[in-house]
């Protein structure tokens, strides 16, 4: 009988990448994904410290496992990821039933150190956070999730270092992958049936700098030319360093979608240094017309921040001003969370946590605003959706995408999963739009 892993995963589009790589290799070695904790033989959390937010949810199911672990105490449990890279044994001073901590450059050891634990002695403990630097392992297997849509890591790590973000001491300084592994990794993955892929990179624009064989805008191009791919995608892209040859690819594009996740953070040039963005307001908007002289039908949305060190209610409200000229399809939006180590947690002007609050309700409302004018210009459009299959609450309501990343709902007629159908938007609202399926179907 196979042996059973339950996967939690937490954080970025990253993390959900490396997690079916882990699955992947533990699959080679026996194990079956289940959802249910209580019978799995190997628990693995992969963790996310972006925020104290994320830090929380992970302790709160480190503390749950407690009593399976009591009960069972041949279970396996391990925690990897960025928490672990972090944290690293204090996670086990903290919660000694935890078995292992893996850091982010040792997904390649999992195998190694799951066999560890399964020998009749076993390891008390293990922690092994060596080499966020190094690359991870070419030819790791893969098990996607089910669906259409297919995450292609390119690149690890981040060279930036805002100055409020953990992440380039967890996963280390950027690294590319070789673009033909890249490719053949799309290749594959449209042979298996994925229609879509998302090219994933803390900073995409900064893919190739350091191998030089190809730069982000070449690789986008040899990935627009694989042989049945339908739409390509690429998250996250730093404003500081998005080409004017990047935008000309995507214009001229055929699969290439129309949507630019730019996360601006902020929209004060105060607040923009402090946090060591590198470009100003004016660099920002600049960039935002040349899009939409590019690509006048691209969306684009953002990260924001609220409650950086020394936001001023000047500053929030020039950020109101900033956003409504933006005119963002959609926004992302955060309470900072100061992490020991990083500089903003040193800085003076903490903001207290009921004015973050405050301005982060006003900031989503009139981010809300925005989006659904946006959307509402959209009725009675028909656009193309990539059909992704049942909506969450309704069998008979279903959903996908259109190229710029909207969600659209619609009742389900002929159409299958993975087909490109056209629906006519009837009802648009804030986060999806509600439709009717040209052809067969029925309005939502
Ligand atoms: N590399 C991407 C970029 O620079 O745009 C984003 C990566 S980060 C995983 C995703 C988002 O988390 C960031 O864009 C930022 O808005 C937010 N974030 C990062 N550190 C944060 C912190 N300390 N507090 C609140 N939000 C944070
Ligand atoms: Fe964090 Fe900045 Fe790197 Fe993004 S670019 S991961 S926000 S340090
Ligand atoms: Fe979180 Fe690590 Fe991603 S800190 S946001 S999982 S890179």
């Amino acid at each position: 009988m196979a042996k059973k892993v339950f996967m939690g995963v937490y954080g970025c589009q990253m993390n959900f990448a490396d997690a079916e790589r882990m699955e992947g290799e533990l699959h080679g070695i026996g194990y079956e994904r289940t959802d249910d904790m209580e019978s799995a033989d190997l628990i693995l959390l992969h963790t996310c410290c972006v925020r104290e937010t994320a830090e929380d949810k992970v302790y709160g199911k480190i503390g749950e496992i407690k009593r399976l672990k009591r009960e069972r105490p041949e279970l396996i449990f391990g925690i990897t990821g960025c928490m672990a890279q972090k944290e690293q044994e204090k996670l086990i001073r903290r919660a000694p039933h935890i078995d292992f901590v893996l850091g982010t450059g040792r997904i390649g050891e999992l195998v190694e150190t799951v066999k560890r634990f399964e020998a009749p002695e076993r390891p008390r403990h293990l922690v092994d956070i060596e080499g966020a630097d190094t690359e991870i392992p070419e030819n790791m297997s893969v098990v996607r999730k089910s669906g259409v849509s297919a995450w292609i890591p390119i690149m690890y790590g981040c060279n930036n270092f805002c100055t409020y973000c953990i992440v380039p001491y967890v996963r280390g300084r950027e690294r590319s992958r070789e673009p033909q592994d890249i490719i053949r990794e799309v290749e594959e993955a449209v042979h298996d049936g994925f229609r879509e892929v998302t090219l994933l990179g803390q900073n995409v624009n900064s893919y190739g700098k350091d191998h030089k064989k190809a730069d982000f805008a070449d690789l986008l191009k040899a990935v627009d030319e694989v042989e049945g791919i339908e739409r390509v995608r690429f998250m996250t892209s730093h404003p500081k360093d998005l080409s004017d040859k990047l935008i000309e690819t995507i214009k001229n594009g055929r699969h290439l979608c129309e949507h630019f996740h730019l996360p601006v953070q902020y929209g004060t040039d105060r607040i923009l240094h402090a946090m060591n963005r590198v470009y100003t307001v004016a660099d920002y908007k600049a960039l935002l017309r040349k899009i939409r002289e590019a690509v006048p039908h691209a969306s684009i949305t953002t990260d924001l921040i609220v409650g950086f060190p020394g936001e001023t209610d000047e500053d929030f409200r020039e950020m109101i001003a900033f956003l409504r000229e933006a005119r963002y399809d959609a926004a992302y939006t955060f309470i900072y969370s100061p992490h020991s180590g990083t500089p903003a947690a040193e800085m003076d002007g903490q903001v207290p946590d009921d004015v973050k609050h405050k301005r982060l309700h006003e900031l989503m409302a009139v981010q809300n605003e925005i989006s659904l004018e946006i959307n509402e210009r959209l009725k009675g459009e028909t656009v193309e959706v990539l059909v992704e299959g049942p909506s969450k609450g309704d069998e008979g309501v279903w959903t996908g995408r259109t190229r710029t990343d909207k969600i659209v709902l619609w009742r389900h007629g002929a159409e299958r999963v993975g087909d490109l159908a056209h629906v006519t938007i009837t009802q648009p609202q804030t986060w999806v739009l509600k439709g009717e399926l040209i052809g067969e179907g029925q309005s939502v």
